[in-house]
């Protein structure tokens, strides 16, 4: 996410001749990121864990993740006796991570970037090979086929379930809904199958959603969310990334994107007194900042109506919720960090001034932007500099799809007393 967004605009602000040039490395963060996974491990898995766990997970998350022997099951061929998993899977933000404004970027990048960026979006070392190896003809062929590669699966079954022919999963539930036994056709992904405690622990999702801690931003990574969730008070309950956003055992890993799986955690009340109105959003359910990430914009939007509904000059207000970075030469800086803690919140308050004749109303809104960061300031950036072009049409589309994610989470118009 953000990397791209860094090495996109690293890239950009050094080219000032208006040619390209390769990016220094160290204004791009996923390369030091490569460099220092290894760290990242030791980091994340050390200490807190007992030894076991630390070995599960270094082994587990060895990335890029080893070729099997034979073919690489496909989504498909796991659903034929996993449908529900399958179907809700694919409606996931884990099917769509080989997006357009990914590949639209990898084209213009040699085969290191583009690992680096796969690490997350396509790791196992079969999707990489298939990619980088097929050059032009692969990225035409998953454009007009999205199914057919393996690569095109994005974050998949296997990324999670699959290592050394042997298929790894949590521990038995008396709710599963997995088939019954008697399906279980010896087949031979489940010979040798092995469930392991590991799969309901938030660390099975840091790999990809924790950046080191050896780039800080105003002494904090630029994706810091398994930190975040740490120091929450779910961490202290033993509520896991998976109790939420795999709630029982659903593959669906809603987030922002998901108007009402957001509606569901965040509370929102207004209230009025003869001086003011107020809109007040509280953080009640979300296992970390919100949002997370550098990228969405949440925005409370309130002010004073006349009779036909149009907004009264002078009286509207805003409050942007959103952890703000921009690129400067020297690196990244952050410009402000609004976003809410587990619990708190914030308030937008409309002075309703005494004396006036009319009967005042008043108007809130709270609009969610998941995408705003790339379609607001990347992909723009991209397209200025992109020669026309398959790569151009790539980015053209992801800001398209990037803009019209963006949903109206509320809005409620009031009386003045
Ligand atoms: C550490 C894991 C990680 C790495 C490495 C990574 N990303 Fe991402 N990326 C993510 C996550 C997680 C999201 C989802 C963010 C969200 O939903 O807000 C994301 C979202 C995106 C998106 C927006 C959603 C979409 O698919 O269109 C793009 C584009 C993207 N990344 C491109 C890149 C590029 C280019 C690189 C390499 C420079 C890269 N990413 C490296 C984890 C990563
Ligand atoms: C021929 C049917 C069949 C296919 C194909 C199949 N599974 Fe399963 N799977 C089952 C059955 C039946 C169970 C339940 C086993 C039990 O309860 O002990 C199961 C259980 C699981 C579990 C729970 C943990 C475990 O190890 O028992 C996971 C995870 C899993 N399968 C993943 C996958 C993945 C990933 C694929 C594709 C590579 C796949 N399965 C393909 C039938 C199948
Ligand atoms: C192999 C890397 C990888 C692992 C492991 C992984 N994710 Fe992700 N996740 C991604 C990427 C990449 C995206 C962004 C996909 C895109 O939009 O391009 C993502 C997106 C998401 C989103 C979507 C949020 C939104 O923007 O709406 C959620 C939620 C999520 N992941 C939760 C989890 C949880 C929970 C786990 C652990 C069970 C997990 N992920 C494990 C790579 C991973
Ligand atoms: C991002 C990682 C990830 C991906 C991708 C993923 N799973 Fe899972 N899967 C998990 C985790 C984590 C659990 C355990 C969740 C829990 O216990 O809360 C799980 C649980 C399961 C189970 C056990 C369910 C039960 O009720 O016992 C099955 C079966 C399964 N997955 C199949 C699949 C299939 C099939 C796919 C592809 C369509 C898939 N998974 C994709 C991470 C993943
Ligand atoms: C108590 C429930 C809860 C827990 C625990 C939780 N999340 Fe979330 N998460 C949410 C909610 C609700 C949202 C949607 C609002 C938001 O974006 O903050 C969300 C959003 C996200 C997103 C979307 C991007 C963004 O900018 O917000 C990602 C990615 C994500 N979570 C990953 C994780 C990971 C990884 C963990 C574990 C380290 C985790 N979450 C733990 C509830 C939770």
């Amino acid at each position: 996410m953000s990397w791209s967004i860094l090495n996109w605009v690293g890239r950009l602000l050094l080219n000032s001749s208006g040619r390209w040039r390769k990016p220094k490395r160290e204004n791009c963060p996923s390369q030091s990121w490569r460099l220092f996974l290894p760290v990242i491990l030791v980091l994340l898995f050390g200490g807190v864990s007992s030894s076991a766990s630390e070995d599960f997970f270094s082994r587990h998350w060895q990335i890029p993740i080893p070729s099997q022997s034979g073919e690489t099951p496909t989504p498909e061929s796991c659903g034929q006796c996993h449908p529900k998993q399958l179907a809700d899977w694919a409606q996931s933000q884990h099917a769509k991570a080989f997006s357009p404004g990914l590949v639209g970027q990898l084209m213009q990048y040699d085969s290191e970037e583009t690992i680096s960026c796969l690490a997350c979006h396509a790791p196992l070392a079969i999707q990489q090979e298939q990619f980088l190896d097929g050059g032009e003809a692969a990225i035409e062929r998953w454009l007009s086929d999205l199914e057919s590669l393996s690569f095109s699966h994005g974050v998949f079954c296997v990324v999670c379930h699959l290592r050394q022919g042997r298929i790894f999963g949590p521990p038995t539930n008396v709710d599963t809904t997995s088939p019954s036994s008697s399906i279980l056709t010896p087949n031979r992904y489940h010979s040798r199958s092995k469930r392991s405690p590991e799969f309901e622990d938030s660390r099975f999702c840091a790999p990809c959603h924790q950046f080191s801690q050896e780039i800080l931003v105003n002494g904090k990574p630029l994706e810091n969310t398994y930190r975040e969730w740490l120091d929450s008070p779910y961490a202290r309950d033993g509520t896991h990334c998976q109790s939420c956003h795999m709630r029982d055992r659903q593959h669906l890993f809603k987030g922002i994107h998901d108007q009402s799986f957001v509606e569901q955690s965040v509370s929102i009340d207004v209230a009025i007194t003869d001086r003011k109105a107020i809109l007040k959003l509280q953080s009640s359910g979300v296992g970390h900042r919100f949002p997370t990430y550098v990228v969405p914009r949440v925005t409370l939007k309130g002010g004073l109506i006349d009779g036909s509904g149009r907004p009264v000059q002078g009286s509207q207000r805003e409050k942007i919720i959103q952890r703000q970075v921009r690129l400067e030469s020297d690196g990244w800086e952050e410009v402000s960090d609004t976003r809410l803690y587990p619990g708190e919140s914030v308030e937008l308050i409309i002075p309703l001034f005494t004396g006036a004749t009319e009967k005042k109303r008043v108007r809130f809104e709270v609009w969610v932007d998941p995408d705003y960061f790339y379609h607001f300031i990347t992909y723009p950036r991209i397209l200025e500099e992109l020669p026309d072009g398959n790569s151009k049409n790539l980015v053209k589309r992801a800001l398209i799809e990037a803009r019209e994610n963006r949903y109206l989470l509320f809005e409620r118009e009031i009386e003045s007393l």
